[in-house]
């Protein structure tokens, strides 16, 4: 069963950027590509851990800043040579706020 979680306005994430949020014990990242896509996916990058809300976004493509993996923001799977996967959360947007499914 879902349980959606009112999270922010999705003003208060920047184009091109991302904004970290806690919900319980759950840190998660959400990212807003240049199109005004919005993902939320897990801040912890598959490799070492790495902050991905810190990473470099690019296309639906986050940048880990740790070590430069490339995680795809719309499965959380690491591209290229690298292998490894985050977690990634179902959101949806209803009058400009954004929930996520935990
Ligand atoms: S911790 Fe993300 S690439 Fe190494």
């Amino acid at each position: 069963m879902a349980t959606w979680i009112k999270v922010v306005a999705t003003e208060e994430i920047p184009s091109m950027g991302s904004r970290k949020v806690v919900i319980g014990k759950e840190e998660i990242a959400l990212f807003k590509t240049k199109d005004g896509s919005i993902f939320a996916i897990n801040n912890i990058c598959p490799h070492k851990q790495g902050k991905l809300s810190e990473g470099l976004v690019h296309g639906k493509v986050v940048t880990c800043p740790l070590h430069n993996w490339d995680i795809d923001l719309s499965s959380g799977e690491a591209l290229g040579n690298d292998s490894g996967c985050t977690n990634v959360y179902e959101s949806k947007i209803e009058d400009d706020i954004l929930y996520i499914n935990l």
